[in-house]
């Protein structure tokens, strides 16, 4: 089971990219590489990072009919990235289609992982927009419960929802948690944040940082401090 620090790369363009990733010169970080970067430059940027020597997490969150998702997915296991994602809220048939599109003829695939709620979504939005009238903490729980019935291997959680998940899910399911912070004052947009160490303590696979390394005075430090309070 991997345990590694995943760096948010939302830069615009590859341009900004690269001079981040210029600046580490000894190790290869594992990089995370969303929408935004995706949208703007194509499938060349994911190559280029990956020819590279990183380990990339696609996260692209698809979410659609059980066929387009599965023929997506097919798309994306020819980009050689490590982990990619979905919306558990398209369902147990998408989800188990995503796997059969991602999964390569010689059987081999990357880690596929679902998002379960958005932490931009709180009970209340959950309740008065979605009609979803259940405890938050009990729609990601079952949401996790679905994605491993369709044969994920994981989720996208808050570090405070790690333990519980693999609690329910068992060791193996894979926590990949957004929501890092060195001190809980810079929370910043984030609601629920935890540091690296709290998130290795809680039982976390691996930490998603953005900003505390990205918007750094020196971001090579702070990915190794990240690192250290994380896997040290
Ligand atoms: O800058 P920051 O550390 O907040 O970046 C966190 C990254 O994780 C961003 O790329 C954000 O889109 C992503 N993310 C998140 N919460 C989720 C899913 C993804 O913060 N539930």
């Amino acid at each position: 089971m991997g345990k590694d620090v995943i760096i948010a790369c939302d830069f615009a363009s590859a341009e900004e990219t690269f001079r981040f990733l210029d600046r580490f010169t000894e190790e290869k970080p594992f990089v995370k590489i969303g929408m935004e970067l995706f949208y703007a430059e194509g499938p060349a940027i994911v190559r280029a990072i990956k020819a590279r020597g990183h380990k990339i997490f696609l996260d692209l969150k698809l979410h659609d009919i059980p066929n387009t998702v599965k023929k997506a997915m097919a798309v994306l296991s020819g980009l050689d990235v490590d982990i990619c994602n979905l919306h558990a809220a398209g369902g147990v048939d998408m989800m188990k289609a995503a796997i059969e599109g991602l999964t390569r003829a010689d059987g081999s695939r990357p880690l596929l992982i679902a998002v379960t709620q958005l932490t931009s979504i709180d009970q209340m939005r959950m309740e008065r927009e979605l009609l979803i009238e259940k405890p938050l903490a009990e729609v990601v729980m079952q949401y996790a419960e679905n994605a491993k019935t369709a044969g994920l291997d994981g989720v996208v959680c808050s570090p405070l929802e790690a333990r519980s998940v693999h609690e329910r899910c068992g060791e193996m399911f894979v926590t990949v948690t957004p929501g890092i912070r060195f001190r809980a004052a810079d929370s910043g947009d984030q609601q629920r944040v935890t540091t690296p160490e709290e998130a290795k303590i809680l039982g976390s696979n691996y930490i998603v940082v953005g900003r505390p390394i990205t918007a750094s005075s020196d971001p090579v430090a702070a990915y190794r401090r990240c690192v250290t309070e994380f896997r040290g």
